[in-house]
């Protein structure tokens, strides 16, 4: 029985899931470059403040989720910490802080790596998660809305994900926020018992969140509300809505209108979208993003728009059809006949490996049958045998391990076979 086991919401990785999980990176890596996208790194703990700034108070993430640090070099730095819950947020505070905009007026970043939030786990929902994101900063263009939503879809497609569909909304800018809030609340404080209780609590903290919540009484009147983007949007944020549109259309995005999505996070404003696939179930969201044109400003930088989208590596890994299987193995493994050889063998392993090639050997030295044992499990392409006769006269056993032909080479014969098998 193991003593420990990994925290509840985490997942160790190895193996073939780790090797999809490398397909997946480096596919997704090479479509970044595809689009002129540089990598960011940032840290995984960041001041808590600037996710309670920049994603809202009254955000489900910061209000429950945050994964607060209690440790403290210095006391005023106590709970002063948080693991970054997202990505964006921090990308914003790296371009601020570097004062990237002198040379970057638009930059354009991507991101791999793991965020956390204090979920109850379940299904698709985990404590660390892990995000492949991309962020545009500096654009109020929907042009730019455009490229960030191109190139989500294209990661999607090339990762074989079939079957999903993409939903759009707009929230329009702070102005039309608030007209949607006035609106909401004016339809919906008459009958507001028949609210959920989280949700009668929302009409008055983040009343935005009812249109999107998930118990099926709200969802109901919510829909009956029928309200349209001209109830709310202006002239200028219903243009730039309509203009993408026209742009998705065009490059044959196909798209849903969703009127209730308004997503989790408070600084989105314009454009927001969401990647739903049927067989996640309750947690059906791969992706998301949108546009939040108030954060920059709001970090300390100068005015302008940004747009990004994240998506969720451990969702996508549920749902992609046909993942390649790791069918590579060990180029060569190292048998001995007897533990008298040991020594030899620990010399061709690193002489081979200094070479440039891949080799390995059983370090539990058992008799020559599990060691082949061994080399078959870790799909060895080659065996060498080294025994008795083979250090008396000086040569190797040399088995190809797919047709189980044997042959004996000196060393530089070895060498050279090696080499033109490994380069053919
Ligand atoms: P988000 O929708 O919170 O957006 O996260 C994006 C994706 O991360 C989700 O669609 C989902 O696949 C995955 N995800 C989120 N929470 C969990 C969880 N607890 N367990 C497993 N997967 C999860 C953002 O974080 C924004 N920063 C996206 C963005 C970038 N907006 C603009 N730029």
């Amino acid at each position: 029985m193991p003593i420990f086991k990994s925290p509840k919401g985490t997942r160790d990785i190895f193996y073939s899931e780790l090797y999809h999980w490398q397909v997946i990176e480096s596919r997704a890596r090479e479509i970044f470059r595809r689009y002129n996208y540089e990598e960011i790194a940032t840290p995984i703990f960041e001041d808590k403040k600037l996710f309670l700034r920049g994603l809202g108070t009254q955000t489900e993430i910061v209000e429950k989720q945050l994964f607060i640090l209690k440790y403290a070099a210095q006391e005023e730095e106590k709970e002063k910490f948080c693991l970054r819950p997202e990505g964006t947020a921090p990308v914003v505070r790296a371009y601020v802080e570097h004062n990237l905009y002198k040379d970057w007026p638009v930059a354009k970043f991507f991101y791999i790596g793991p965020m956390f939030r204090g979920e109850r786990p379940q299904r698709g929902r985990l404590r660390q998660f892990h995000h492949i994101g991309a962020e545009l900063i500096g654009s109020l263009s929907f042009y730019a809305d455009l490229e960030i939503i191109m190139l989500a879809s294209q990661i999607i497609k090339e990762l074989g994900i079939n079957n999903y569909k993409m939903l759009i909304n707009s929230l329009g800018c702070n102005q039309d926020k608030e007209r949607l809030k006035m609106l909401l609340k004016e339809k919906l404080l008459g009958g507001k018992e028949k609210l959920c209780e989280v949700c009668q609590r929302r009409l008055h903290t983040n009343i935005l969140r009812i249109l999107d919540c998930k118990n099926e009484t709200c969802r109901k009147l919510v829909r009956e509300l029928r309200i349209d983007k001209e109830d709310y949007l202006c002239e200028e944020c219903l243009a730039h809505y309509l203009n993408l549109r026209q742009q998705l259309e065009k490059f044959k995005v196909s798209f849903k209108e969703d009127p209730y999505l308004v997503r989790g996070l408070d600084y989105y404003t314009q454009t927001v979208f969401e990647f739903v696939h049927p067989s996640l179930g309750a947690q059906n969201a791969f992706g998301g993003g949108g546009r939040y044109n108030n954060l920059l400003e709001e970090l300390g930088g100068v005015r302008g728009g940004c747009v990004g989208f994240a998506l969720g590596m451990e969702r996508m890994l549920m749902i992609i059809d046909n993942l390649p299987s790791l069918e590579e193995g060990i180029f060569i493994f190292i048998a001995v006949t007897d533990k008298l050889f040991y020594n030899n063998a620990i010399s061709l392993l690193y002489d081979l490996r200094e070479k440039g090639f891949e080799v390995d050997l059983d370090y539990r030295f058992g008799s020559l049958k599990s060691q082949m044992r061994r080399a078959n499990k870790l799909k060895a392409r080659f065996c060498i045998i080294i025994g008795k006769d083979e250090v008396e006269k000086n040569f190797f056993t040399l088995r190809d391990m797919e047709n189980a032909q044997q042959m004996t080479l000196g060393y530089q014969d070895l060498l050279a076979y090696l080499s033109k098998q490994k380069n053919a």
